[in-house]
This record gives structure tokens, C-alpha cells and sequence, in this order.
């Protein structure tokens, strides 16, 4: 069944993102193609952010750093800038990203397990708002960095919960035994360490357990441990100003998908987060961009074999890479017959791999060679983690806003594939 999303209606039996029908979009721009609507990012932003804002105690604020890694195109960023968003990084691409969409660097977070000394300069040369640290050793770098630039590098330290936060379990990222930040014992050190350092600041913690978190109580169960440790550190004399709640908001990938209920998680913000006295930062991802896009692409034809019916799309694995690598879900919906009558089918890509399958035993309404459809929910980490394997340009991005659209990404030609490749002249 198709999943229902007002920004993405269906008018006259065609599907539209927002005022434009996706007809219109594949007859001009071809296909595969992501196809976003603006308006459905605004509000996903809005309505977080008015509940996060509406708990806040005077003299404390709260900040959404949109967690980029889930869609970096640089439209969608300067869109969320204008909002009054800020951003988590996690390289120094994303970081460059975001200055060039504008965004203030008194809003940017970074974290990740691996910042490179080049990250790490680039991040306090851009006074960024604090860096997330995952370990004693990066610690250790930053001060060294930090000296040799004579600059100051605010920092919290990343704290690792022992808590298995929703989602598949490649993303699952609190738990012990997993890559990401340091263990209880291994904060009060870094505290320790950050006092002896000159030009270190350290001004708090942030947590992150996992994605598509969809209950308050699996935040509960990491945050819980956090008055007691706040408490510790300041009666040894720490400073613990900021807390960085991490994201992990989940989204609806079929109709029947839990939502967090917004006001009982801002309550519970309120209740747990709030009596810390401390500014806040949280790093959705998903949340803000995922059910925003779709990715629109085309019959190539309907093959039947060993009494299956293969759906052959122009879309494949390299462009959404989510269905091969975590088994994810995703519901497709043509773009016109909506009534058609329902056939059973498995939906592949043209890639040389069986695991270019985005689903099997489907049932949709039929569709034949030529054919529109969609695969939904697309919008975050879809485009970002497409390749070029097989030899195949990435799929054009378009945003659509009410009733204007344009091109945010052009697909790419083959000129650009071969652009930096090169044949040595012994050859
Ligand atoms: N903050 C940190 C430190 C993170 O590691 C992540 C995601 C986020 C925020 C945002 O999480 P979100 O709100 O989007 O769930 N490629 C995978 C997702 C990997 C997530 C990695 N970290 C997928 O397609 O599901």
C-alpha cells in the first residue's frame, strides 16, 4: 500500500510532489530521478522545533543540528538555513557544505570516530560551535591542533550509553562494544585531561544511540544514566553546560510505522533534560528529510520467468543503496493507474547482482514497460550514499515548491564519469 503523504497527491489519477505532476518531471529531466518537496522539509522542521522550543526554560536554548549525512545536496541545506537550522557534520566535505549553504558556524556540531587532523583544523578554524569527541587519543590531537593554531577548541565529550537505540543493526550506534564514543569512566577522564590543556574548552556531553528510536523510553534508558553523571562532574568541578541529545527521530516506511509522539517527547525533554540546566542540541537526520523525497523511475519492462513476475525499473541498487544493504523497506507506488488491477511482483534494478532487488512478492497495482512509479521515503540516505557502479551517471535531483520546481543536482553524463580517470601513457 501506498504510503500517504499530503506533500505527494495524487490529482487527476497522476501522482504530484506538491503542485507538479511527476509525469512532467520524467518527461522532462528522464528518469531515475529524486524529486523533493520543499515544503514537506519545512514542516517536518517546524514542528520539531516549535515542540523542543515550547519546553525551553528562559536563559537556555535549544538548537536542531540537522544531521546532514542523510541528504547534503546543497539546495536542501541553504532551504534548512533559512529555517534557522544548524548542521552536524561528520567530515570536513559536510562542513564545507554547510558554510557555503550559509549556515552560521556558531550552529555546526561535528562528531565521528575518525576526524582527521585536517578535519580537526578546519573545524576550529571555522569556530564551529563545539566538536564531539569520541575518544582520549582524538582528545589528545585537538589539544596539539588547538595549540598550534593558538586557537580555542570547545568540545563535549560523546558519551557511549550501552543502550541499543532502534533500527537495523548496522545502525545501531550505543551500544557497548560499538565504534562510537567513550565509556563512563573514560568522560571523567577526558574532563580531567581537558583541564590541564590550554586551549580546550569542555562544555558537556552528547549521547546518540541508534535511528528510528520510536518510543521515549528507549531515550529513557540511555538518558537516565545522566543526572547522576552531571552531578559527579560538576561537584568535581567540570563544566557541563551543553547537552547534545544525538537523533534517531523516526519515520513512517509503511503506513502502519510508529511515529515518536512529538509532545510526549518534548515532555519528557522537559522532565528529564530540562532540571540539567543546560543548552540543548539534537541531530535529526531522517526525520527532517526522508519522507520528503521520492525517487521516480521507470519500467524498463515486466519480465515473467519460473511463474514471477520481475518488475524491471531504471532505478537500481547503485542509486538507492538502502534495500541491498539493510534489507530496508521501502513502498513503491505507481505515478498513474492507480486502480489498476493488483499483481504479485519482485522489483529488481538492471544491476548484475540478485541484491539489486528493492523488494520481493509485492503486490501492486499492475503496470507494464514504460511506466512511472516511485519508491518512497527516499529522501535521506538515498542519493547520498548512491554510486556509479555498473558504469551509471547518479540520478538528478529536483526540489519542488509549491508550484515551482527546479534542478538541484543534474545527472550526471558520462563526460563527468571519465572526468578524472586516466589511461597512463605506458598503456
Ligand atoms: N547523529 C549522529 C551522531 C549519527 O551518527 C546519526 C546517524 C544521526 C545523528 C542521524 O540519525 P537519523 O536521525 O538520521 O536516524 N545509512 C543508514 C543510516 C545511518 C545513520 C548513521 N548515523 C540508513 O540508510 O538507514
Amino acid at each position: 500500500m501506498a504510503l500517504q503523504n499530503p506533500f505527494f497527491p495524487v490529482k487527476d489519477d497522476t501522482l504530484h510532489a506538491e503542485r507538479i505532476a511527476l509525469t512532467s518531471i520524467a518527461e522532462e529531466f528522464g528518469t531515475p530521478t529524486y524529486v523533493y518537496s520543499a515544503s514537506h522539509i519545512r514542516n517536518q522542521y517546524k514542528h520539531l522545533n516549535d515542540a523542543i522550543q515550547g519546553i525551553m526554560p528562559e536563559g537556555r536554548h535549544a538548537m536542531i543540528c540537522y544531521a546532514c549525512k542523510a541528504n547534503s545536496n546543497l539546495a536542501i541545506l541553504k532551504l534548512l538555513q533559512q529555517e534557522g537550522c544548524g548542521l552536524e557534520v561528520v567530515s570536513e566535505g559536510e562542513l564545507i557544505r554547510g558554510l557555503k549553504a550559509g549556515i552560521d558556524p556558531q550552529k555546526i556540531v561535528s562528531t565521528g570516530v575518525g576526524k582527521t587532523n585536517q578535519e580537526i583544523r578546519a573545524q576550529i578554524e571555522s569556530d564551529i560551535y563545539n566538536i564531539n569527541v569520541e575518544s582520549l587519543p582524538e582528545l589528545e590531537r585537538i589539544s596539539t591542533i588547538a595549540d598550534d593554531m593558538n586557537k580555542t577548541a570547545r568540545v563535549i565529550f560523546r558519551l557511549n550509553p550501552e543502550v541499543s537505540g532502534g533500527g537495523h543493526h548496522k545502525i545501531s550506534t550505543g551500544r557497548r562494544g560499538d565504534k562510537f564514543g567513550l565509556m563512563k569512566d573514560d568522560v571523567f577522564k577526558a574532563y580531567d585531561m581537558a583541564k590541564d590543556m590550554m586551549n580546550v574548552q569542555a562544555l558537556g556531553l552528547m549521547i546518540h544511540i541508534g535511528s528510528q528510536v520510536s518510543q521515549v523510553n528507549a531515550f529513557d534508558a540511555a538518558f537516565s544514566k545522566l543526572p547522576a553523571i552531571v552531578g559527579e562532574l560538576r561537584a568535581a568541578g567540570h563544566t557541563v553546560s551543553r547537552l547534545d541529545i544525538g537523533g534517531g527521530f523516526p519515520v513512517k516506511y509503511t503506513q502502519d510505522d510508529q511515529l515518536l509522539d512529538l509532545s510526549a517527547y518534548a515532555n519528557w525533554v522537559r522532565d528529564i533534560i530540562v532540571p540539567l540546566d543546560v543548552d540543548i542540541a539534537l541531530e535529526p537526520g531522517r526525520y527532517l528529510v526522508a519522507n520528503s523525497g521520492v525517487l521516480l523511475t521507470r519500467v524498463t519492462d515486466v519480465k515473467e520467468a519460473q511463474g514471477q513476475n520481475f518488475l524491471i525499473f531504471d532505478a537500481a541498487m547503485n542509486d538507492l543503496l538502502r534495500p541491498a544493504m539493510y534489507d530496508a523497506y521501502h513502498e513503491i507506488a505507481p505515478v498513474q493507474n492507480h486502480n489498476a488491477p493488483e499483481t504479485v511482483y519482485d522489483v529488481v534494478g538492471p544491476v548484475c547482482e540478485t541484491g539489486d532487488t528493492f523488494t520481493r512478492d509485492r503486490t501492486l497495482p499492475r503496470m507494464k514497460r514504460d511506466d512511472l512509479a516511485v519508491i518512497q521515503t527516499a529522501g535521506a540516505y538515498g542519493m547520498c550514499m548512491s554510486s556509479n557502479y555498473n558504469t551509471r551517471p547518479r540520478a538528478a535531483e529536483i526540489l519542488v515548491d509549491g508550484d515551482q520546481y527546479a534542478v538541484i543536482n543534474a545527472r550526471e553524463s558520462y563526460d563527468d564519469l571519465f572526468a578524472r580517470e586516466s589511461v597512463p601513457a605506458w598503456l
